[in-house]
């Protein structure tokens, strides 16, 4: 060893160290939020039952639950799939099982298009984490269920049957397509993806605007399939972009491009993310306010369950692209974010839910500055993406 190198070796036993104490770091704050997430789920599915499931926090404090007609019934059921992944705990899968099966006669349900909701969050994990053969069966049968609400004039999936709209499609109605999608793959039948592909390309020409933000409900003319109405239902107002609306949007065309290889779907969800990560008006913890024009900035709610949605598909996105890390490194600040005590519950409070601070329909003083079920199911998902990058870088 010459001279040169014995002078250079403690900086670099020092240079390795800081990169070793670097990624513990990371480690620490995913780690110190799966423990928060597996006391509050653990003890949530010993004290709720799976016949009402629980969805949110009332003004009131008691805690608002679901029932199975309910569109976030899914979601506790699947929050218990992804912390056994996370964890291995084999009474989490045993919850995970009990409160899934409770759902069993969604499969049966035309009128709503939530089923992939429903039903993806709470079986579709079930099915990829068990390969039980009766979880694939209520699949089929419910994506035969989501499949009767398409209309081959529109090429949409109806969204909602209540309300004054012809045919109202929402935003929201492109998380359905992972469903149908993988539907196509597990039963051979290609007819599901085909309908989910009209669907995502029907949307993209009709939702977004120049800027890529996005409308809420569009209402098409059941006849000709053209698009008669633009507007909002949960935003402030017609023009304004929704934060939740956007998350689904970014999600959905990630996920489409997953499922197809259709470069538009690539583009279109870089483009989404590009509208959200630029935003003037994001603030610095990157939780959005629940609209991003809502007119009381800087004072206006946050909404965690759309910063998760964005954070979990930002994770995937970013394996898509050259300049993925870009997106990586957006979704790891998010999630840094919800994981410190601004937003991670204290283990034991907050009704057992892992999150606070999201907000369902403002304009209907529904859910607004509230845990909610969807909010931990997707801040899940992102913590089962990232653990399995980080595992890989
Ligand atoms: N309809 C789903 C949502 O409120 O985002």
């Amino acid at each position: 060893m010459n001279l040169k190198t014995i002078y250079f070796l403690p900086f670099l036993v020092l240079l390795m160290a800081s990169f070793i104490s670097c990624s513990k770091q990371e480690v620490k704050w995913v780690d110190k939020a799966i423990d928060v997430a597996e006391v509050q789920l653990a003890k949530a599915s010993k004290v709720y039952t799976p016949e009402n499931n629980p969805r949110s926090i009332y003004p009131n404090g008691t805690v608002r639950l679901t029932h199975i007609r309910d569109w976030t019934c899914g979601f506790f059921p699947g929050s218990l799939w992804y912390m056994y992944e996370l964890t291995n705990n084999e009474s989490l899968k045993t919850e995970a099982r009990r409160y899934t099966e409770a759902l069993d006669s969604v499969q049966h349900f035309t009128y709503t298009h939530d089923l992939g909701f429903m039903l993806y969050c709470s079986y579709g994990n079930a099915y990829r984490i068990t390969g039980d053969e009766a979880y694939k069966n209520v699949l089929l049968q419910g994506a035969e269920s989501l499949a009767s609400r398409f209309s081959p004039q529109v090429g949409c999936i109806r969204s909602w049957d209540f309300g004054e709209w012809q045919f109202p499609v929402i935003v929201d109605n492109m998380m359905n397509l992972e469903y149908l999608c993988t539907t196509s793959q597990i039963s051979g039948d290609s007819k599901f993806q085909e309908m989910a592909v009209s669907h995502a390309n029907k949307t993209m020409a009709n939702h977004f605007r120049e800027d890529y933000s996005s409308y809420h409900v569009v209402s098409y003319d059941t006849i000709t399939g053209n698009p008669i109405h633009k507007g909002t239902h949960q935003g402030y107002a017609d023009e304004t972009a929704w934060a939740r609306g956007q998350a689904w949007g970014v999600y959905g065309y990630t996920m489409m491009y997953r499922k197809t290889k259709d470069q538009r779907y690539l583009e279109m969800a870089e483009k989404i993310a590009a509208f959200i990560m630029n935003l003037k008006n994001m603030p610095s913890d990157k939780i959005p306010y629940w609209d991003y024009n809502a007119p009381n900035i800087p004072n206006a709610p946050r909404d965690a369950s759309a910063a998760a949605v964005t954070a979990s598909s930002l994770l995937e996105l970013s394996t898509y692209v050259a300049d993925g890390d870009k997106y990586f490194r957006y979704a790891e600040e998010v999630l840094k974010s919800l994981s410190s005590p601004a937003y991670l519950a204290e283990p034991g409070t907050n009704g057992f839910f892992i999150l606070k601070h999201s907000v369902g329909a403002l304009p209907n003083d529904s859910e607004v500055d509230t845990p909610i079920n969807y909010a931990d199911y997707y801040y899940l998902e992102a913590l089962v993406r990232y653990k399995n990058m980080l595992n890989k870088k």
